[in-house]
């Protein structure tokens, strides 16, 4: 006979509960929002998190202890789960597919890591029975990447257009009210909109590397980066009118064409209303069909909600 507690002691629990272990890479505006929901979370475990400088005062408290500047002492902690937030491309890219190399799941808000080749970024997870999840690197909070798999599973797409960069869209709100390019610039920065380097906004890169993954979902492969022409936005474009930045991509047989361009006369209200940093997208059936969204497509708070869905999708299937 087994009696718990006779002498006082806690009781033990029959069956003590699984919690998903996690590794964070990225300690930046969307990564300190993911840790501080993680860290709230009783299902979840944070077991590390990979940081460029340890000594960094942050606005998220965690252990310190939990802090590392080396990425394989981040994979030997054997997490379930990598959430790979970090800000460089080649970076993310690389740590992404050694987690996955490992059978470790992933979930990743980087654009620029997963455009570099999501083909084989998928391939490396199937061959490793690992998931990858990446709902907010297009988008922010509005699901973008969704919307295209619920289009593409109704039948062919024929193309999309999309306002896929929250900076760009907050700035041309601010130049058309008068301000000047900088202090647009600085305010976009303030909010957490920017990307780290904002020339990737202001050139239109991080647009292109968005199209690359909405077209991999719609077409199930993506234009070359290079062929991708951008408008760039710079201080000398002083709107009079409503400009949006929009990005198109269509197929044409079995070619796929796509740009990244400003365009002073958005036909659909869906882009003119949209203001701030929302991001919209229009997907065009071959039948005629459309399907559309939009939302908050940048910021701390509706990128970590994005990033969290992916981890509970994650906690469902592996706990
Ligand atoms: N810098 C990006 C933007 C962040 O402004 O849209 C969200 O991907």
């Amino acid at each position: 006979e087994t009696v718990i507690g006779d002498r006082g002691e806690a009781p033990v629990p029959v069956t003590k509960r699984r919690k998903l272990t996690v590794a964070v890479a990225g300690f930046g505006v969307v990564g300190g929002g993911v840790i501080a929901r993680l860290l709230a979370n009783p299902d979840v475990d944070v077991v590390g998190v990979l940081v460029r400088d340890v000594n960094k005062p942050r606005d998220v408290a965690v252990d310190p202890a939990l802090l590392t500047q080396d990425a394989d002492a981040l994979l030997a902690l054997k997490p379930h789960l990598l959430v790979e937030a970090l800000s460089d491309g080649s970076a993310g890219h690389a740590l992404i597919l050694k987690a996955l190399s490992s059978g470790v799941d992933v979930v990743s808000a980087n654009k620029q890591a997963i455009s570099l080749d999501v083909a084989a970024l998928h391939q490396q997870a199937r061959d490793h029975d690992a998931r990858l999840l990446y709902s907010a690197a297009v988008g922010g909070g509005s699901p973008m990447i969704e919307t295209l798999r619920r289009a593409r599973a109704a039948g062919p797409v024929a193309g999309f257009e999309a306002v896929l960069n929250g900076t760009v869209n907050f700035m041309l709100d601010r130049l058309s009210q008068g301000d000047g390019f900088d202090a647009a610039l600085d305010a976009a920065k303030r909010a957490g909109f920017a990307e780290e380097d904002s020339s990737s906004d202001l050139e239109g890169l991080d647009a292109a590397a968005k199209v690359r993954l909405l077209a991999f979902e719609a077409f199930g492969a993506a234009p070359e980066a290079e062929a991708i022409a951008r408008d760039v936005l710079g201080p000398d474009l002083v709107p009079a009118g409503p400009v949006r930045q929009i990005s198109v991509c269509r197929r044409d047989g079995e070619a796929l064409s796509a740009r990244v361009g400003l365009d002073a006369d958005p036909s659909d209200a869906l882009f003119l209303d949209l203001n701030g940093e929302r991001n919209a997208l229009k997907v065009y059936g071959e039948d005629g069909r459309v399907w559309r969204c939009r939302g908050r497509g940048a910021g701390r708070w509706p990128t970590t909600e994005s990033v969290l869905a992916d981890v509970g999708d994650i906690l469902r299937l592996r706990i």
